[in-house]
C-alpha cells in the first residue's frame, strides 16, 4: 500500500476503535434513586439544624451525574420556602471504621473525607445548596463525573459512609420572617452561641443564632401547629468507568483572608452593612471580592455560586480579568413551592464548552459577590462551587496532529466518511439513552 493509503487505513482502525469505545461508555447506562433524609419535626418559628449520619447513599465505584433535593411533608408535597426557610444542606462522605458502634465522639474511628478544598474548617461537602435548590442544575456533563467510592482510596478497614447537614427554619406565623432567615439574634433572643460561648456584642445576626432547637419570634396567639418534613434527595450516576474523566471540587469564599494572611481561615458569612449614599448615588450595590489559588490547574467543567436574600450576583475572574463564571440569583414572584415571592429560588451555573476554560498552574483567582445593601443583612454567603478537571488532555489535539500529517483527499474521505457513521451510531444512541432516562427506576 502507498504510504498515504496505509496511514488512512490505519486511522480508519483507529476511528472504529475509539467509535465503539464510545458506544461501550454510551451503553454506561444513568442511573437515578429517589431517598428521603430522616424526618425533621418543626413547629411555628422552630430550626432545626442536625447531622444525619450513614444516609442512604448510591453503593458501589460510581460517578455521580447529579444531586438535587427539596423540601416536602409527609404527603411527599413540595414545601414553600415561606413556611420552611431551607437555609442549607450539604451532604459530606466520610470513612467509619468497621465493626466500631456508631457515635458521634468517636475521634479516629470517623475521618472526614471532603473535598479538594480550599478553607481550612468547613466548606468540605460534595454538594450542597440552600433556599435555591429547586432551580439549579447540578448536572455534570459528559465525560466528566465526581468518583465516589473507589475501594482503594477508603483506608484499611474502613467503610466510606455519607452524612447530611439540614438546616431547616419554619417561619410560620413568626413576627418578621425574613429576619428569621437571616438568624438575626434579637428575633432568636439569642445571646450565647450553640456551645455556650457568649456572642460578641457586635454579632448581631448568622449560623451562631439560629443553630438546632432554637426559637425565632412568633406572633402573639400563633398555635403550634407541629408537622414532619423531609429532604427529598435524587442522586443520579453512572458505574465507573475509564471513560469517565473525573472531576475535583473546590468552594471558594469570598471571606477567604488568604490574600492578607496566606491561611484559608474562611468566616463562612458575611454581613452587608446598609447603604449610607445609595440614596444620592442610586446604586445599592456591596461589592466583596477576594483572591486565591487553586492547587491544581485544570478545565472548569461546571460552576455555580451560592449567595442569601439580598444577592445580586457573583463572578469568578482569572488573573487575567477574564469571566471564569458569572452566577445569577433567580428570585421567585408568586406563593407556590419553587416560585416563592422575596426569596431565591434558583441560580445561573456555568458550563463551558469542555476543554475551553483553563485555569493555569498558580493562578490568582478573584471571587466577587453583589448584594444590595438597600437593607441591611446579616450572615450572608458568598461561595463559589467549581468542578475541575485535573487532566492535561487537549480535546483539540487529534485535529492538530491530523493537519500536520498534509494528507491526500482519499485520506480524509476514509475520516470523514468515519466520523459520519460514528456520530450518527453516536446521536442514535444518544436518543436511545434520553428514551430511557424517564423510565429509570425510582424507589424511595
Ligand atoms: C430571652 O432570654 C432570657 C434569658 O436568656 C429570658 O430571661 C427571657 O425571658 C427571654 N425572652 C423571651 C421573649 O423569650
Ligand atoms: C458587581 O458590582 C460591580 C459594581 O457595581 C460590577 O462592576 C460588577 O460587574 C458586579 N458583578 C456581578 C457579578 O454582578
Ligand atoms: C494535576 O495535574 C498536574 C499536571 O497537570 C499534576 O502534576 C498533578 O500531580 C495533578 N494533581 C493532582 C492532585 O492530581
Amino acid at each position: 500500500m502507498p504510504p498515504g493509503k496505509g496511514l488512512a487505513f490505519l486511522l480508519a482502525i483507529s476511528l472504529l476503535a475509539i467509535c465503539v469505545q464510545n458506544l461501550e461508555a454510551q451503553k454506561n447506562e444513568l442511573k437515578s434513586m429517589v431517598y428521603l433524609s430522616p424526618k425533621i419535626p418543626q413547629h411555628p418559628g422552630s430550626v432545626s439544624k442536625k447531622y444525619y449520619y450513614d444516609i442512604e447513599f448510591p453503593k458501589g465505584h460510581i460517578a455521580i451525574k447529579s444531586f438535587n433535593a427539596e423540601v416536602v411533608d409527609e404527603a411527599g408535597d413540595p414545601v414553600s420556602l415561606q413556611e420552611t426557610y431551607l437555609h442549607h444542606w450539604i451532604t459530606l462522605r466520610y470513612y467509619h471504621r468497621k465493626d466500631v458502634e456508631f457515635n458521634v465522639n468517636l475521634g479516629p474511628d470517623i475521618i472526614i473525607a471532603g473535598n479538594a478544598g480550599l478553607c481550612d474548617h468547613g466548606l468540605s461537602q460534595f454538594f450542597g445548596l440552600g433556599s435555591e435548590t429547586r432551580k439549579t442544575s447540578t448536572n455534570i456533563p459528559d465525560p466528566y463525573g465526581i468518583e465516589v467510592g473507589n475501594p482503594l482510596e477508603v483506608p484499611a478497614g474502613y467503610e466510606e459512609k455519607w452524612l447530611f447537614n439540614i438546616h431547616a427554619i419554619d417561619t410560620r406565623g413568626t413576627v418578621d420572617a425574613m429576619g428569621c432567615t437571616e438568624c438575626r439574634c434579637d428575633l432568636y433572643n439569642v445571646t450565647e452561641d450553640e456551645y455556650g460561648q457568649p456572642l460578641k456584642p457586635d454579632y448581631v445576626g448568622g449560623i451562631h443564632c439560629c443553630y438546632d432547637g432554637t426559637q425565632c419570634k412568633l406572633k402573639n396567639g400563633i398555635k403550634s401547629i407541629e408537622r414532619n418534613l423531609y429532604l427529598r434527595y435524587t442522586v443520579k450516576w453512572v458505574d465507573w468507568s475509564d471513560f469517565i474523566v473525573p472531576v475535583q471540587i473546590f468552594i471558594l469564599d469570598v471571606t477567604d483572608p488568604w490574600q492578607y494572611t496566606g491561611i484559608h481561615d474562611c468566616l463562612i458569612e458575611y454581613d452587608i452593612e446598609k447603604s449610607t449614599t445609595g440614596v444620592d448615588t442610586h446604586d445599592f450595590t456591596s461589592t466583596k471580592r477576594s483572591i486565591m489559588i487553586l492547587p491544581i490547574e485544570g478545565d472548569v467543567v461546571y460552576a455555580v455560586a451560592h449567595q442569601h436574600i439580598g444577592g445580586k450576583g457573583s463572578a469568578l475572574y482569572g488573573e487575567d480579568g477574564r469571566i471564569i463564571c458569572s452566577s445569577a440569583p433567580i428570585y421567585g414572584h408568586g406563593m407556590s413551592a419553587g416560585d416563592e415571592a422575596g426569596y431565591i429560588v434558583g441560580r445561573s451555573t456555568c458550563y463551558p464548552e469542555p476543554g475551553t476554560m483553563r485555569i493555569a498552574k498558580g493562578e490568582a483567582l478573584t471571587v466577587e459577590s453583589n448584594y444590595s445593601n438597600e437593607k441591611r443583612h446579616t450572615g450572608v454567603m458568598g461561595h463559589f462551587y467549581i468542578l475541575i478537571a485535573n487532566t492535561s488532555f487537549n480535546f483539540n489535539e487529534p485535529v492538530q496532529i491530523h493537519e500536520e500529517l498534509k494528507t491526500p483527499f482519499f485520506f480524509w474521505g476514509v475520516v470523514v466518511s468515519g466520523l459520519a457513521i460514528c456520530a450518527s451510531v453516536f446521536v442514535v444512541s444518544q436518543r436511545r439513552n434520553q428514551n430511557e432516562d424517564g423510565y429509570v427506576s425510582i424507589a424511595t
